[in-house]
Parts: structure tokens; sequence; C-alpha cells
């Protein structure tokens, strides 16, 4: 089945773009064909965290805008198979429902089975736009309250668009903030975005590290955020697993 996954945050910083980095490479390892798209006009840097900032040359917008076709837009990693890539315009696009759609059906047609995208951070108008084309959306947030507070109001704004599915993923925890009552914090996120938990993920500071170096966090060590991004693949898949140990 063909999923268009949109990732989403309350407040920037909060870790989509790791996590669609992650969640990406651990789906396209799964043997899905995946096409990540780097929606955070603008800010982008997603192709600075797969260490393809040589192999970008059209923007989702371009593809959208029907310049170019995607089969020419879409650019593959050069280490990672089945993963392809597609990077944000400059400045803010005015997108249409219309070229979104545009550009989903061109990916269904090329093959691809997930098509992740890295969105922007709080209620910009391009997150409505990727919400009409989504299947399923990730809204991400850090344990602290003031991210779960934005991670609720992104959570209705998808819920608007109709997404037939959307869950949460808690991102950044430490073991010390467990042992001090972390573990009900991650229930109120729960609750107060009215959200299913995706998954969590652990502080990891090889997440920093790859991020900078452009080298995926999942060839270098099989834990920590590596180990979540991976589990959060699997669950997309539709395996049940027990949430991860920190
Ligand atoms: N689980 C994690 N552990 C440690 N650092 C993280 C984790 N997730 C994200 N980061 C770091 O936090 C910063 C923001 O993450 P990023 O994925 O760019 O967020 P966003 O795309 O939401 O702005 C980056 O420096 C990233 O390396
Ligand atoms: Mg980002």
């Amino acid at each position: 089945m063909f999923k268009v996954i949109v990732i989403a945050s309350g407040k920037g910083g909060t870790g989509k773009t790791s996590l669609s980095a992650g969640v990406a490479t651990a789906l396209a390892d799964l043997g899905r064909r995946v096409l990540v798209i780097d929606g955070d006009s603008g800010l982008r840097n997603l192709d600075i965290v797969l260490g393809m900032s040589d192999s970008v040359v059209f923007s989702f917008a371009d593809v959208a805008r029907g310049v170019v076709a995607l089969e020419k837009a879409a650019a593959p990693h050069p280490a990672i198979e089945r993963l392809s890539m597609l990077t944000a315009p400059v400045g803010a696009p005015a997108l249409s429902e219309n070229g979104m759609r545009l550009l989903a059906a061109q990916a269904q047609e090329m093959g691809f089975e997930y098509v992740v995208i890295d969105g922007p951070a709080g209620l910009a108008p391009e997150l409505r736009a990727f919400a009409q084309i989504a299947t399923q959306g990730i809204v991400i947030s850090t344990p602290d309250s003031a991210s779960i507070r934005g991670a609720e109001r992104v959570a209705r704004l998808l819920e608007e668009e109709h997404i037939m599915r959307v869950r949460l993923v808690i991102n950044r925890i430490r073991p010390r903030l467990i042992q001090y009552g972390l573990a009900s914090n991650v229930d109120d996120a729960m609750d107060l975005t009215g959200l299913q938990l995706l998954g969590i993920v652990p502080e990891d500071e090889d997440v920093i590290a790859c991020g900078n170096s452009g080298k995926s966090i999942l060839r270098i060590k099989k834990t920590g955020a590596s180990l979540a991004y991976r589990n959060i693949a699997r669950r997309l898949e539709g395996e049940r697993l027990p949430v991860m140990k920190v």
C-alpha cells in the first residue's frame, strides 16, 4: 500500500528532521522504496543530515508546479538502497492541493511505497498542503510541557485535514527524567494530544554527531536512537512491538 506520512511538531528543534532521516532509512532497510521530502522551506537541512548536499537540484515545489517530473527531481541516495530524496525550495512556496496531488501521483507511479515528509514547525501554511495528501501523520515532541502544548495544537490541525491516523513520538527521553517521574509525562502527552504513542526516542548524542557528518546513525550503531527509529519503522509496517526501555 502507498503511504504518505507527514512529520510535524508544534515547536522547532524537536527532532523532525532526524526522525525523518532515521525512519526513511529504516523503511528502506526493511525493503521498502522510500521518497523522503524536505518540507521545511527556508530552513532546509535534510540534505545535510542525509549527506546529500551535493546531489539535490530540484525541490518539491518544482515538481508540484509541474516544472520538472519527479523522476528527474528525486535524487537517489548514494549509499542507502531504495531511498531517494527531494529537497525544499529556498523561499516559501505557494502550494496548491492539485500540485501536491500531482507529486504524490508521480511518486506512486514510480513505485515508491512510502513518502515521508519532514514537515515545517508549527502551523505553517505548507503543513496544510502536505496534510492534504498525507495518509498518516506523526507529531513529534520533546518531553517538556511547552513542546507538548505545541504538539497538541498541531495534532488538531492534522485532524482538521482528515488524516486517517495521527500518532505521537516523544523524542530526547533521558533515563534520569524517567527516574524523576517522566514516565507520567509520556502519559500526559498522550492525554493532552489525544494521540496514540508511536514510539519514544532516547537522548543520544550520536544523533547530533551523525546529523553533522551526514552519516546515518543506523550505519554506526544498533542501540539508542538507531533502535528507536527502526522500531518506529516496524510499527509503521504494522508490527506490534513493546515500547523500548531507556
Ligand atoms: N534523540 C536525540 N538525541 C540527541 N539529540 C537529538 C535527538 N533528536 C534530535 N537531536 C538534535 O536536536 C537538534 C534538532 O533536531 P532536528 O531533527 O533538526 O529537529 P527539527 O527538524 O524538528 O528542527 C539537532 O541538533 C539534532 O541533532
Ligand atoms: Mg528540521
